[in-house]
C-alpha cells in the first residue's frame, strides 16, 4: 500500500523507499544511541520528480533551477543535477553549496531581497546564470563587482506584480503587501534606462508569486504580467530577453490527492510563453522534495490529562522531534500526516502530538486520530521533505538532527546529528578591538 509519492506499508511497517522505518531508525541508534528523530529522504523519488518535471517544460525550453532553500542537502542536489536541473540559490551559502556540488556558471540563479557584496562579488568573478535583482539600487552594486571582475552579468528585475495567491500569508509574496520585487513602473524605468549599468546585461523579469499553490491561475497571471512589460519595455526601445517565473508548485499535505496540475500547466504555458519568445527559467522547490522525506520521530512519552468539567482524558503523545526541527506547523499552520511506523491494534482516538520544546506553539496536531501508541513507538511525519530540515535549529539547545537517505535500497546517514561538543563548537572568548 502506498500512503504518500515515497512511503509505503509493507508488512504492516511503514517504508520509505523499500527500507521500513523500524529498521532504518534502529540502524541509526547504532551510530547515535541518544537520538530521538531523524530525517529519511528517497533519493531516487526525488531523482523521478526532476526528470517528471523536466519532461513536462524541457520541452517549452524552460531552464529550470533547483530551489535550494526548500532543501539543499548534497545528496539531494546531486541527484536533481543528475536529472539536468540548475540551481536556484537565495545566499551566498547556497551558490557555495550549489558550486560544491559542480553546479557550473550557467546554472546558478541567484535571487536574495538582501544583496551583499560577497553575492555580488562571487556573481561577478565566479559567474552565474542570472541575478534577480529585488531592488534598483542593487544593480549599481552589481555594476561595481562586475567592472572590478571585467564581467558582463545578466540581471532580471523581480517584480511585485500585485497578484493575490491562496494559502498562508507567510508563502504569498506577489501581492502589493509583499516585501519582494520592484514596482512595474521602477522596473520599466531601469530596463529602459539600462546602458547606466554597461557592465550587466539587465533584460529580464522575474516573478515568483508565491509557494504551495495548487492551482495555476496565479502563475498565470504572472505569465500575463510578464508578457505585458515585456512589450510595454520593448515599446520603450528596451526588448526583454529573459523571463523568470518562480517556483511555487504546490503538493498535497493531506492524502487527498489534490496536487498542483504540473503537466497541464505546462500544456497551457506553451500557448501563453508563445507569445513571449524569451529565454525562459523556473525555480522549483517544494514540489521536488516534499513528498519525498518523512521526520520519523520516537514518542517519548503518552500523557493523559483530565481538565476540570471534561469527561474523558486528553491524550498528548510527546514526540522526540519538535518545532525546532519542523517549524512549519507552528509557522504556517502546516499539517502534516502523522503516521505510526507498525501500527498497534486499538481503537483510534484523539490524540495531540508535541514535542519537547518548551513552547506551547510546540504542536503538530491537535485533536487527531491515532491508534494506541506508547513510549518508544515510532511515527513518522508524512511529506516533510521541503523546508523541514533546512529550517531547523539549535533552540532550547537542540542538536538538529541526523539525514539519512535512501536509494537501491540501500539506506545511507548523510548527515550526523549535532552532538554537544557541536552545539558549544561556536562559543569563543575574542577580545575586539573597538579603537
Ligand atoms: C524566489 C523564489 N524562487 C523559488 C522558490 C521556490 O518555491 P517553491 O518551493 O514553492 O517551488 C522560492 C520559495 O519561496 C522563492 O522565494
Amino acid at each position: 500500500m502506498s500512503l504518500a509519492d515515497g512511503v509505503s506499508v509493507q508488512d504492516g511497517v511503514l517504508a520509505v523507499g523499500g527500507v521500513p522505518l523500524d529498521r532504518a531508525f534502529a540502524a541509526l541508534r547504532r551510530l547515535e544511541p541518544g537520538a530521538g528523530a531523524c530525517w529519511i529522504y528517497d533519493l531516487d523519488l526525488i531523482e523521478a520528480r526532476a526528470r517528471r518535471f523536466q519532461a513536462a517544460f524541457g520541452p517549452l525550453g524552460v531552464h529550470a533551477g533547483y530551489a535550494l532553500k526548500a532543501n539543499a542537502l548534497p545528496a539531494i542536489l546531486r541527484r536533481v543535477r543528475t536529472a539536468g536541473l540548475a540551481a536556484e540559490a537565495g545566499s551566498l551559502g547556497e551558490l557555495r553549496a550549489a558550486e560544491r556540488e559542480g553546479f557550473a556558471a550557467a546554472e546558478r540563479i541567484l535571487n536574495g531581497n538582501g544583496r551583499t557584496a560577497e553575492e555580488a562579488e562571487f556573481a561577478a568573478r565566479e559567474g552565474v546564470h542570472s541575478v534577480n535583482a529585488d531592488h534598483i539600487g542593487e544593480l549599481d552594486l552589481l555594476e561595481a563587482h562586475a567592472a572590478r571582475a571585467g564581467s558582463r552579468v545578466r540581471v532580471a528585475l523581480r517584480v511585485n506584480p500585485g497578484i493575490a495567491t491562496g494559502g498562508h500569508d507567510y508563502v504569498a509574496t506577489g501581492h502589493e503587501q509583499a516585501k519582494f520585487g520592484v514596482a512595474a513602473a521602477e522596473a520599466l524605468e531601469a530596463w529602459a534606462a539600462r546602458a547606466r549599468w554597461p557592465h550587466l546585461k539587465v533584460d529580464g523579469i522575474h516573478l515568483h508569486v508565491g509557494s504551495q499553490l495548487l492551482e495555476a491561475t496565479p502563475l498565470e497571471q504572472a505569465v500575463e504580467t510578464a508578457r505585458q512589460l515585456a512589450a510595454e519595455s520593448a515599446g520603450r526601445g528596451a526588448p526583454l530577453g529573459l523571463v523568470n517565473l518562480g517556483g511555487g508548485f504546490g503538493v498535497d499535505y493531506t492524502g487527498a490527492g489534490r496536487e498542483f496540475p504540473l503537466e497541464a500547466h505546462a500544456a497551457r504555458l506553451k500557448g501563453l510563453l508563445g507569445a513571449l519568445p524569451l529565454d525562459r527559467v523556473m525555480e522549483p522547490g517544494r514540489w521536488m522534495v516534499a513528498h519525498a522525506g518523512v521526520l520519523l520521530a520516537q514518542v517519548l512519552w503518552v500523557k493523559r490529562r483530565r481538565g476540570a468539567g471534561e469527561g474523558s482524558a486528553r491524550r498528548f503523545i510527546v514526540l522526540g522531534a519538535g518545532m525546532n526541527d519542523l517549524i512549519r506547523p507552528a509557522l504556517y499552520h502546516a499539517h502534516h500526516r502523522i503516521v505510526p511506523v507498525r501500527p498497534r491494534a486499538g481503537a483510534h482516538e484523539p490524540a495531540t502530538v508535541v514535542g519537547p520544546v518548551c513552547e506551547s506553539a510546540d504542536v503538530f496536531e491537535r485533536d487527531v486520530a491515532l491508534p494506541p501508541l506508547e513510549r518508544g513507538d515510532l511515527v513518522a511525519l508524512l511529506d516533510a521533505g521541503a523546508y523541514g530540515a533546512v529550517m531547523s535549529s539549535n533552540y532550547n539547545g537542540r542538536g538538529r538532527l541526523a539525514e539519512l537517505t535512501v536509494s537501491g535500497g540501500r539506506l545511507t546517514r548523510v548527515r550526523a546529528a549535532e552532538d554537544a561538543a557541536a552545539l558549544a563548537a561556536r562559543a569563543t572568548e575574542d577580545t575586539l578591538d573597538v579603537g
